[in-house]
């Protein structure tokens, strides 16, 4: 597996691995399975690891921890503060205050059972709040010890500029992929100018990229996704195309569409770490293989023109959702 740098110094795999999906969103979890896919990621080379307080919640954070407790493993642990969620419900305030992050803090290191968090995220940002009293509690997490660097989710170049002033973003957190490439516009360029990581969620677009979702949509009890506008049985069919030429050129190319789909974002810049999400071994394993394809520039572009052509249905959030990002 290939090594990237984030920021000044997080040095980790070319891919990561997101773990929500091992507690919750996509469907039932199995917390046996989970804790063999932590395992063989390690094996793979894979050693960045997503998560939140929020998934779960704190089960996520709870069963990392467990992996961790009982492996010698280097393993860099990114988790999230800042959205504010009761068991059981998916309404959510945001809190961006030092107080309530040193809160979280706290409690994501004892769940983790870490002494530090590699890389710390606010996972919202609220736009009610100054950015700069957040920055200046976490730079006093930083002091301490508690955590090593931080990240903003979902940010505005407005915001991410006014973080990066108090003290320097490792990297920045945001939906990026095939079908999803907002980002492109200004914040990933603004991420390359000030020596920022940049690192995509749902870069296999929640997993619609794949090709595995087709017209009768197959969710299992309590997916959220059937809760999102793109995967709206109105909008599935139309979205299908794209997941159809994903599908073609990556027959071409004798590779997978999920891997197809990573190559070309690793191809976006060295400064980019993909963290697709999977509680599947053979998913894991075929992701990993990624790190042994590369895109050329022609195909990329071929990729992206092709794409281009089908315009996505949907938002990738409810409206409610819509609201915290970019901000
Ligand atoms: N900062 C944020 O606000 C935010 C938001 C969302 C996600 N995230 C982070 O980003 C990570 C990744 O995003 P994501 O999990 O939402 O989306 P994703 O990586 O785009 O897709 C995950 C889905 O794709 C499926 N999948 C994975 N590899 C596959 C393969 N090779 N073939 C077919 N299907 C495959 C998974 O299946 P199985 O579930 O069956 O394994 C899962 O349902 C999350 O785990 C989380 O840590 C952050």
């Amino acid at each position: 597996m290939q090594k990237r740098t984030l920021g000044a110094d997080l040095e980790v795999s070319a891919i990561g691995l997101g773990c929500m999906g091992m507690s919750e969103f996509y469907g039932p979890r199995d917390d046996e399975e989970s804790l063999n896919v932590l395992a063989r990621a390690v094996e793979l080379g894979i050693n960045f690891f997503d998560t939140a307080d929020i998934y779960g919640p704190h089960h996520n954070e709870q069963l990392i921890g467990d992996f961790l407790r009982h492996s010698s493993a280097s393993i860099k642990v990114a988790t999230k503060f800042g959205i504010v969620r009761k068991p059981n419900e998916y309404k959510r305030d945001l809190n961006n205050r030092a107080t309530y992050a040193r809160h979280c803090c706290e409690a994501s290191l004892r769940r983790l059972g870490v002494e530090q968090i590699d890389l710390y995220y606010v996972h919202r940002v609220d736009p009610h709040h100054p950015i700069e009293e957040t920055m200046e509690g976490l730079v006093e997490l930083i002091k301490e010890g508690k955590i090593a660097r931080i990240g903003l989710c979902e940010v505005s170049e407005e915001t991410l500029r006014r973080a990066h002033a108090i003290h320097p973003i490792t990297a920045v957190q945001t939906e990026y992929s095939l079908w999803t490439r907002g980002v492109e516009a200004d914040v990933l360029p603004t991420c390359q100018e000030l020596g920022i990581g940049f690192v995509p969620y749902s870069p296999l677009g929640r997993g619609f990229l794949t090709g595995r979702f087709q017209e009768d949509r197959e969710f299992e009890g309590g997916d959220f996704r059937a809760s999102l506008p793109r995967f709206a049985q109105s909008a599935i069919g139309t979205n299908r195309r794209i997941a159809d030429v994903i599908a073609d050129m990556a027959r071409e190319k004798g590779c997978t569409s999920a891997q197809l789909a990573l190559a070309w974002l690793l191809a976006k810049g060295d400064h980019i770490v993909p963290i697709p999400g999977t509680k599947r071994l053979k998913y894991l394993e075929e992701n990993a293989q990624v790190s042994a394809i590369t895109l050329s520039e022609s195909e990329s572009a071929a990729l992206e023109a092709a794409i281009e052509q089908l315009p996505v249905m949907g938002e990738r959030y409810t409206p409610e959702g819509m609201k915290g990002v970019n901000t």
